[in-house]
């Protein structure tokens, strides 16, 4: 009888904890959810991305009717820039052979550069009015370039892959001297220029390594 009673007890107790455990695990989903939604309206309503002062836009460069067409080809070399300084940070850890040490170096020494560069060209877009965009998820679906291959990479491979890409992307900015110059934008027009050399020289010194 004692013992029937003890597990009647223990039956009562582990179905109140059950329920009770389940009450609080649906009144926290519902926090959860309520919490989610309230962020989520609250995002939708707010200036979040999108603050502007009026007062201070009168002086933004360059005419307002200029300002999309310079600062797609800003925003496409910001990104582009990135992807390169992740290229080329990639391909200097991961490449081997006998030209390892040269190409470590100068590998490393093309990721800083582009690194400089997407800043020049980010802060351009912001002096004509315009936000930067450098989140890694717009660097891989914008800066259209194949996706750089995983692993080791031999010398021979590291020279074929960066050369592509770097001529690629000097390729896209040397039209984007004549098209910023052409759209009234001569000094991002210059940016361009300078970049376009760099980019230049950098294909030169790869293609100068290629037997
Ligand atoms: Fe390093």
């Amino acid at each position: 009888m004692k013992i029937k009673k003890i597990f009647t007890g223990l039956f009562i107790s582990l179905s109140i904890f059950g329920i009770s455990s389940q009450k609080t695990f649906a009144q926290k989903n519902r926090v959860n959810a309520t919490t989610e939604t309230n962020t989520s309206n609250a995002l939708a309503s707010s200036p979040l991305g999108n603050y502007s002062n009026e007062k201070a836009g009168q002086y933004i460069a360059l005419e307002a009717e200029k300002r999309q067409a310079i600062n797609n080809d800003l925003q496409a070399t910001v990104v582009e820039l990135l992807e390169l300084f992740h290229d080329a940070k990639q391909s200097h850890w991961n490449i081997r052979g006998p030209l390892y040490f040269s190409l470590h170096e100068a590998l490393d020494s093309y990721a800083s550069l582009y690194l400089k560069y997407s800043d020049i060209f980010a802060e351009r877009q912001l002096q004509i009015g315009n936000p930067a965009d450098g989140r890694p998820d717009i660097i891989a679906q914008t800066a259209n370039l194949p996706k750089f291959p995983a692993g080791f990479l031999s010398d021979k491979q590291v020279l074929e892959i960066m050369t592509e890409r770097i001529f690629t992307i000097a390729k896209r900015v040397r039209q984007r001297i004549e098209n910023t110059g052409k759209a009234g934008d001569e000094v991002s027009s210059n940016k361009f220029q300078d970049l376009s050399y760099e980019l230049d020289k950098q294909v030169w010194q790869f293609r100068a390594h290629m037997q």
